[in-house]
């Protein structure tokens, strides 16, 4: 399309970014031999012979289990604060240079780095440092948001957030927001209402993952259980009109990330994200890239991806754009400078 030099070079806000899932193949074998931690070997795996053909792996997911079997192997490689400060650096520095990303809201899971005994304090401390590092050298706005997992029992995920409080980091502004992730089909939002009760009570700003595998019905209970603020994928709550009304109503964002649903066959291309009927029904959405090292595909890749499926005119673009600024969670004077 004639926009992609546009669109590549729009100001970006992005909204749905795991950390971890910015850790390319190259990284990972890396860090395996600086860190000796062993990879699965590839007599059980022939996908870990090498990066090339760990790659090529990713490039037939058939589910998000599926995927996130692959992405938590990934973590195992992550040890010390230098090794999270480079991952989230490598991204930082990636967003602005190739998609002109002037503030960004990124996840990371906690749980399944405490669970390998790797300290709170060691993740927080090396992303942080990126974080400072993006705002100081880029002039990149960042919000940290800890992902809880819901593959994990709850009671797991209330043990994390009880440490995240404790730490001060939600209060101290170190973290700018709680999420909800991993595995949907068989996790209902509604059991993890105590703990996103609590943080509401508290004002800690709440985005829950939900309608990417699972129904619409996920997305009204992340709205009515959790209070939460914005929806992460929300793809499918496409399939409900009165949904889609009372997000348009009651001004949620959808934070959509088309390329992934692609990768992980939510939808069977691109051009099935409900990218018109959004923007039929004043539904606010911004598009965002997931896990880009392990779909191939960067934001500006995205963006252009959902140029090439919908044929979006420039000033719906600007629409998008002004929507996703207005979504973010920076404060007022951040977003005016970002207008
Ligand atoms: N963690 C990382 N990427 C995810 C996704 N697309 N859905 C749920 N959890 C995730
Ligand atoms: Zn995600």
């Amino acid at each position: 399309s004639p926009l992609h030099p546009l669109l590549v070079s729009l100001p970006k806000c992005e909204h749905h970014l795991h950390l971890e899932g910015c850790l390319t193949p190259d990284l990972l074998f890396a860090l395996s031999a600086q860190n000796q931690i062993p990879l699965p070997s590839p007599s059980t795996d022939p996908a870990f012979a090498s990066p090339a053909t760990l790659a090529a792996r990713y490039t037939v997911f058939t589910s998000l289990d599926d995927f996130l079997h692959y992405y938590y192997i990934g973590f195992r490689v992550l040890v010390t604060p230098a090794d999270f400060e480079a991952l989230a650096w490598s991204y930082f520095l990636h967003a602005h240079t190739n998609a002109n990303v002037r503030h960004a809201e990124v996840f990371f899971d906690p749980q399944a780095h405490t669970s390998r005994a790797i300290p709170l304090s060691t993740v927080i401390a090396g992303f942080s440092a990126a974080a400072a590092r993006a705002q100081t050298e880029l002039g990149m706005s960042s919000i940290l948001i800890p992902c809880l997992l819901r593959h994990l029992p709850v009671a797991d995920s209330a043990a994390t957030y009880s440490a995240l409080v404790a730490g001060d980091y939600f209060a101290s502004g170190v973290l700018g927001g709680l999420g909800l992730c991993s595995s949907e089909l068989a996790q209902p939002p509604q059991l993890w209402a105590p703990i996103f009760a609590d943080a509401n009570a508290r004002g800690i700003r709440r985005t829950v993952h939900a309608g990417e595998e699972g129904p619409p019905a996920y997305v009204a209970a992340a709205l009515d259980h959790l209070a939460a603020m914005r929806i992460d994928h929300g793809v499918r709550a496409a399939e409900d009109t009165e949904l889609l009304a009372r997000l348009a109503a009651d001004g949620v964002m959808l934070s959509l990330c088309p390329v992934s649903n692609a990768a992980l066959r939510v939808t069977r291309s691109v051009a099935d994200a409900p990218v018109r009927a959004l923007l039929a029904h004043g539904v606010k959405f911004s598009v965002n890239s997931d896990d880009p090292a392990y779909f191939g595909a960067w934001i500006q890749d995205v963006y252009c991806a959902v140029q090439d499926a919908f044929a979006l005119t420039a000033d719906e673009w600007a629409g998008i754009a002004r929507v996703a600024v207005q979504g973010s969670w920076c404060g007022e004077e951040r977003k005016g400078e970002m207008m």
